[in-house]
């Protein structure tokens, strides 16, 4: 029997490619550029799968192909956004993502973002790196206490529950949530979480903000120059989810003014590009999309796609399947 044509559209760790090459007929993307609009659109048209990340747009217009072959796209990574679901569904083509596996790391470096943005490290760090350190003294980079404060978590799922384990049970927080879905109560008592009704009772409550929603249209610039003026002053906001979720030029705006503390980010609209006032704040710690980026991690989003598109090509339904 002739194997399915599978194209991975980044490199993935080795262990992963070698497991797919033993099942598939695998075209990798040798030099590791992001794939252009043709190229998708050549490989919907030319393989049985196509296997993308988030640095791949595929929008409607991708899909317009005559005959497309391709009827899975196993995305590597828990976020689609960047996938036109309706588009591929019309199409006849099942998506998958990778839930799980990445939910302990991308808690960890949200709480990192929090920790840094709140402590002072990038700022601490640069003047180290820039000789301009002048010794200790009581005045010196005085940032904003963690332990004991309130964190707001904006969407409770996966990787919003993991941050509120960190941050209740390692730094002592009260973590309140919004979600369009109310968790049981008996998780709310393991994690010392409360829900509230709003995002906007969530904001002005929470002394950080760490965002855990999908992005996509449903919540394109959830965080916008309103928003921001309804949190404290002295609050910090952490995003690790998706860039579009928050209005970068209003936030670096917000950042100048003093209306927030201090923000962590992880994620950008348009990424890689960063919004250029943003770049200039002091007071945001900025990371290259980091969540998932650990061995462990990265290998275990590869072999939970490789399930999925077993799963599939076996003729059963994938477990991760999202559209
Ligand atoms: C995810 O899994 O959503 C990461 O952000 C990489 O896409």
């Amino acid at each position: 029997m002739t194997k399915p044509r599978v194209l991975v559209t980044r490199r993935w760790p080795e262990a992963v490619e070698a497991a797919l090459k033993e099942r598939y007929d695998l075209v990798l993307n040798e030099d590791d550029r992001p794939m252009d609009e043709d190229g998708l659109r050549a490989a919907l048209r030319d393989m049985d799968a196509v296997l993308p990340t988030v640095s791949d747009r595929l929008d409607a217009a991708v899909f317009e192909v005559e005959n497309p072959k391709a009827r899975f796209l196993g995305n590597y990574g828990v976020g689609y956004s960047h996938i036109d679901t309706e588009a591929a569904k019309r199409h006849g083509i099942v998506v998958t993502n990778t839930p799980d596996v990445l939910s302990d790391c991308t808690a960890d470096l949200a709480m990192a973002l929090l920790l840094a943005s709140a402590r002072r490290i990038g700022e601490g760090e640069r003047q180290v790196r820039g000789k301009a350190w002048s010794g200790w003294h009581p005045m010196h980079m005085q940032g904003g206490k963690v332990a004991g404060k309130t964190l707001g978590i904006i969407g409770f799922g996966r990787i919003g529950r993991e941050v509120a384990k960190r941050a209740h049970h390692g730094f002592d927080m009260k973590v309140v949530y919004f979600d369009k879905y109310p968790a049981k109560p008996e998780v709310e008592r393991d994690l010392g979480a409360e829900r509230r009704d709003t995002v906007d009772d969530v904001l002005a409550e929470a002394d950080f903000v760490s965002l855990h929603c999908p992005g996509g249209q449903e919540n394109y610039h959830l965080i916008d120059a309103e928003r921001l003026k309804r949190m404290k002053p002295t609050a910090y906001l952490v995003n690790t989810a998706r860039g579009e979720v928050v209005d970068g030029a209003a936030l670096a705006e917000a950042l100048n003014a003093g209306t927030i503390a201090g923000a962590g980010l992880d994620v950008y609209e348009g990424e890689p590009k960063v919004n250029e006032a943003l770049l200039a704040c002091e007071n945001a710690v900025l990371l290259p999309h980091l969540g998932s980026a650990t061995k462990d991690t990265r290998i275990a989003m590869g072999m939970r796609v490789l399930q999925n598109l077993d799963a599939f090509f076996a003729g059963k339904e994938p477990p991760d399947r999202v559209a």
